[in-house]
């Protein structure tokens, strides 16, 4: 069933002194999401998908076009309280710690919250540890998740995410796409952007391309670029650091993330390898994933192929 719709969306902003400079934004969108997918919204640069998901969050009015959610205008207050959003470079007050930030963000929206609540949410984003310092001395990774867990506290049906995996290292990003299908599992609607594309082909049920404000494809990852499997992420820990250079052989990238390793290999007998020398090696194998890298090589192409690049 159908939870967001969007009907025509123009955005044109005009700026410069008399405000004659016009930019066409956003180009006659029109999407539809069902409820509980996962829809990415991908595209260059500039592409207008910040401006479409201010525009679905009520942050920023359509020149024309016409926005439904759940059956409402985006700024009533049935739709607020049911949508969670991550802006895409969140800036919160930087002496404020983890804790008080997500206790006052559930304030703003009026709603009462116990301890364990926020407990629960900062467990769930992975800050529970770092709940007392001061966010001027997050990384943007944990400001991310910081900004997370404020758009989780009201438990909202609807998730807009501009950029979640921004700034993120890819065990960050692992991290954060584990937490968005947790959340998808607990019957969520979320709506992202990214310019990350084997996150978004791991990630989404759906996905639109959108450049220059208008979106020129649609459809679900296999639609779109096939089910071919090309890739594996193999992450890992406990090995020592003697044994690495065996497995670098292997891999096409060898990434270190604190304790975590991530070994990315092209096929499947090398994959076989590197999980036997992990094994062998006493290390733990704590995920492998297959990816497929065509999405990148897809939309490149179709850039390309469209005259789009700028
Ligand atoms: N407040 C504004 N005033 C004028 N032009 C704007 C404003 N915000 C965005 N734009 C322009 O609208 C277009 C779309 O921008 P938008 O930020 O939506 O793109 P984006 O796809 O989110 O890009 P990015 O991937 O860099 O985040 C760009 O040309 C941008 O310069
Ligand atoms: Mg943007």
């Amino acid at each position: 069933m159908a939870i967001i719709f969007c009907e025509n969306l123009t955005k044109i902003y005009r700026s410069g002194f008399w405000k004659l400079k016009k930019v066409v934004a956003v180009n006659k969108l029109s999407l539809i999401i069902n409820e509980g997918e996962i829809y990415g919204l991908l595209g260059p640069n500039g592409a207008g998908k910040t401006t479409t998901l201010k525009m679905l969050v009520g942050l920023s009015y359509p020149t024309e076009g016409k926005i439904t959610i759940m059956g409402k205008e985006p700024k009533s207050l049935e739709v607020k309280r049911n949508v969670g959003f991550l802006p895409e470079q969140p800036y919160f007050y930087e002496y404020l710690n983890g804790y008080e930030l997500v206790y006052l963000t559930a304030q703003m929206y009026g709603k009462e919250v116990t301890n364990r609540k926020i407990y629960e949410i900062l467990e769930l984003v992975g800050m529970l540890e770092a709940k007392d310092t001061y966010l001027k001395n997050y990384s943007r990774g944990m400001l991310q998740r910081i900004g997370l867990a404020c758009a989780l506290i009201t438990n909202p049906k609807i998730l807009i995410l501009d950029e979640p995996m921004g700034g993120l290292d890819p065990i960050g990003r692992k991290e954060i796409r584990d937490l968005i299908l947790q959340l998808k599992k607990e019957g969520k609607t979320i709506i992202f952007s990214s310019h990350i594309l084997s996150d978004a082909e791991m990630l989404c049920d759906r996905i639109g391309i959108l450049i220059k404000g208008e979106k020129v494809k649609e459809g679900t990852i296999s639609e779109i670029v096939g089910e071919k499997v090309n890739e594996y992420e193999i992450i890992f820990s406990n090995v020592a650091e003697v044994y690495l250079p065996e497995i670098k052989r292997l891999a096409k990238d060898l990434i270190k993330s604190g304790d975590k390793l991530m070994a990315i290999c092209e096929d499947e007998r090398k994959k076989e390898e590197i999980v036997f020398l992990i094994k062998n090696f006493g290390g733990t194998l704590l995920a492998l994933i297959p990816r497929r890298k065509s999405l990148e090589e897809y939309f490149f192409s179709f850039v390309k192929e469209k005259s789009y690049a700028p």
